[in-house]
C-alpha cells in the first residue's frame, strides 16, 4: 500500500528529500479519488515517464456549487490507496479540506474568457475552484510534469492557459479518454447511474460518433452537426440534454465552419449524474 500524507509541510519535506537523493523527475496526477481505469491510465503514463509519481486525492469543495454533489461524491480512500500501491505510486497526498482551505482563505485563480463556454456556463465558479486547487497543488508539489485527462477537455485547456499565464515551469500532459466497452467515458459519477440510466448513458458517445460520421460524409456546418448531436441525445427519455458544441480545442470558442480539426463536446444529465464527453473531429 502506498504511503498517505495528510499535511502540506510533510509532503514538501518528503519531496525535498527525494529530489536531493535522486534528482528524479517528479510527476503529479491530481484526482478526486474513487479511482477507475481512466485515473489509472494517467498514473501508468506518469509512472513510465517520471522517476517519482505523486497522486493527489482531494474532493475539492471550491469546485462544487452549493447545489451540486459535494456530499454525495463517491469516496473510498482505502481502495484508492490499494490501487495506487498496485500502480507503484510513490506518494499519495490526501489532505483534509481545512489543510487546503484554512480559515481566512481568500485568494482564488479565476480563469476569465475560457470560463464563458461549455461547462463554465452550466457550472459558474467551477473552473475557478479547479484552477485554484491545481495551482495550490502545483505550488506544494512543484512537479516537473502534471497529467490530466482529455475527458475533461475544458479543464485541461484551463490548466494549460493558467500554466502559460502564471509562468509555471510544468509540462502538462493530456491523456486519452478511457471508455467502457459500450463507449461510455469512465467517470467516478457513473457510480450514480441506475441500471436503466446506465443503459442510456452511452448516447453521449453515440452523438459524438454521429458528428464524426456526418463530417466524414462532407458536412461542414457546425450548427447542423450540433443539431444532429442534440437530436441523438434527445432520443433517450432518461437523458436530459445540456449542450452540444463544436469548439476550438485550445480556446474552447465555438467554431461555425469545420475547416480544421475541432472538438465536439457534449454534456447531459442522466439521473443524478452530470456526464460530459468529447471527440476530436477533422474535416
Ligand atoms: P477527477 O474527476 O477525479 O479526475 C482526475 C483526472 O482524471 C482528470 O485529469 C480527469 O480528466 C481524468 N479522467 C477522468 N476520467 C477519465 C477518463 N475516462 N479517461 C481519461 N482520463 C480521465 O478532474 C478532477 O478530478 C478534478 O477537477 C481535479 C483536476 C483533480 C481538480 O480538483
Amino acid at each position: 500500500m502506498t504511503d498517505v500524507i495528510k499535511t502540506i509541510s510533510e509532503v514538501k519535506s518528503r519531496l525535498d528529500d527525494y529530489r536531493r537523493q535522486a534528482g528524479k523527475k517528479v510527476a503529479l496526477v491530481p484526482t478526486m479519488g474513487f479511482f477507475h481505469v481512466g485515473h489509472l491510465s494517467l498514473m501508468r503514463t506518469a509512472r513510465q515517464d517520471c522517476g517519482l509519481v505523486v497522486v493527489s486525492i482531494f474532493v475539492n469543495p471550491a469546485q462544487f456549487a452549493p447545489t451540486e454533489d459535494l456530499e454525495a461524491y463517491p469516496r473510498d480512500l482505502a481502495r484508492d490507496l490499494e490501487l495506487a500501491g498496485r500502480e507503484n505510486i510513490d506518494l499519495v497526498f490526501s489532505p483534509d479540506p481545512a489543510e487546503m482551505y484554512p480559515e481566512g482563505f481568500d485568494t482564488y485563480i479565476d480563469p476569465s474568457h475560457i470560463n464563458d463556454t461549455l461547462c463554465g456556463q452550466g457550472r459558474p465558479g467551477h473552473f475557478r475552484g479547479v484552477a485554484t486547487i491545481v495551482a495550490k497543488l502545483f505550488n506544494i508539489i512543484s512537479p516537473d510534469r502534471a497529467y490530466f485527462g482529455q475527458k475533461d477537455a475544458q479543464q485541461a485547456a484551463v490548466i494549460r492557459r493558467m500554466v502559460k499565464d502564471l509562468d509555471y515551469d510544468i509540462d502538462i500532459r493530456v491523456c486519452p479518454i478511457v471508455r467502457e466497452f459500450d463507449g461510455l467515458a469512465m467517470s467516478s459519477r457513473n457510480a450514480y447511474l441506475t441500471a436503466d440510466e446506465r443503459a442510456q448513458a452511452p448516447v453521449l458517445h453515440q452523438a459524438l460518433l454521429a458528428a464524426r460520421e456526418a463530417v466524414a460524409h462532407g458536412e461542414r456546418d457546425a450548427s447542423k452537426i450540433r443539431r444532429l448531436m442534440r437530436r441523438t441525445i434527445g432520443q433517450n427519455y432518461l437523458v436530459e440534454f445540456e449542450y452540444a458544441r463544436i469548439v476550438d480545442p485550445e480556446t474552447m470558442e465555438s467554431v461555425a465552419v469545420l475547416d480544421r480539426e475541432a472538438l465536439a463536446a457534449v454534456a447531459a444529465t442522466v439521473g443524478k449524474a452530470r456526464l460530459i464527453d468529447n471527440l476530436m473531429i477533422a474535416p
